[in-house]
């Protein structure tokens, strides 16, 4: 059987990480690209974390590269390069520069790795996948957005915290962009089964959605950078659901025209992700609160949008 294969374009932190959680999954071989200048600290983070396979035994080919012709045949392609947030930005202080980055990334592994699946995670996320499908020229489908199974990770740890049980009974969902006005929805939230509303009390419940809306920002001040080990995580859950087709459901950026009336934009919804990339978007019934919320979200999306498309145009 052929292995399979994932490009991680950074070596920074959520790169790197990206392929720690990769290859103890055995994922498949992993080449991790970063730019000329830092071609040896990729080698070495790839050498590295090759000599951990006989202890945590994986058997994965490990490659650190600067050059593009290394990711040739790649399944899914993770794209983390660009700046990270520092204390007192926001994401979307970063589109000028991280516009630039992702989409001379994409670009290039167009033209080196045309039938991969792109997974983005740069920053401001939602303004970064749209750029890395203009840029990439593929079908909507095969580009798609990490930021949800973050996002809700970090609402489902909340969770299991305030209720003292396994996080691996939460089960929740969240819509909209990865800003401070993406939407966890309590509606949609679960414990083996029972609703969370009958669990925690509403005003708790607020404070825990609250929390796991700014729960980035909280990580950028105890830090002084962006997180990297969960949304590493997040977007190597999503890799996982592609190379072994699993058809999972997943709170993930997706591509959204008709669906949620979005009218072409990429924003947070519930993907089925599977070999083909984003399979489908699952719509969900949303009460007319959720809705403005969500709404609210998905202008600010668009503003984003806009933004990038001037800097991409410049
Ligand atoms: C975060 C960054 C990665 O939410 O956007 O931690």
């Amino acid at each position: 059987m052929r292995r399979a294969k994932i490009t991680v374009v950074g070596a920074g932190n959520v790169g790197a990480s990206c392929a720690v959680w990769a290859a103890q999954k055995e994922l498949g071989d992993i080449v991790l690209l970063d730019i000329p200048q830092a071609e040896d600290k990729t080698k070495g983070k790839a050498l590295d974390l090759a000599q951990c396979g006989p202890v945590e035994r994986f058997d994965v080919n490990l490659t650190g590269t600067a050059d593009y012709a290394e990711t040739a045949g790649s399944d899914v392609v993770i794209i983390t390069a660009g700046l990270p947030r520092k204390p007192g930005m926001s994401r979307d202080d970063l589109v000028a520069t991280n516009v630039k980055i992702v989409g001379s990334v994409s670009e290039q592994i167009a033209k080196h790795a045309p039938d991969a699946i792109l997974i983005i995670v740069s920053n401001p996320l939602d303004a970064m996948v749209y750029t890395a499908w203009k840029k990439s020229g593929f079908d909507p489908r095969r580009v798609v957005g990490q930021a949800g199974c973050l996002d809700i990770a970090r609402y489902r740890t909340f969770i299991a915290m305030e209720l003292k049980c396994s996080v691996e009974d939460i089960s929740a969902l969240l819509l909209g962009g990865h800003g401070d006005d993406m939407v966890p929805l309590p509606s949609y939230t679960s414990v083996a089964g029972i609703p969370v509303t009958q669990l925690i009390p509403e005003a708790r419940l607020t404070e825990i959605v609250n929390r796991a809306k700014v729960g980035g920002g909280e990580l950028v001040k105890l830090m002084g950078t962006s997180a990297y080990y969960a949304p590493a995580a997040g977007s190597v859950q999503m890799a996982e659901a592609i190379i072994k087709d699993k058809k999972r459901i997943l709170p993930c950026a997706g591509f959204c025209e008709s669906e949620y009336g979005v009218g072409g934009y990429f924003v947070g919804v519930p993907c089925l992700l599977g070999a083909n990339g984003v399979e489908k978007i699952i719509e969900v019934e949303l009460s007319p609160a959720e809705r403005d919320l969500f709404d609210s979200s998905v202008s600010h999306v668009k503003e984003l949008v806009e933004l990038a498309e001037k800097n991409m145009a410049g």
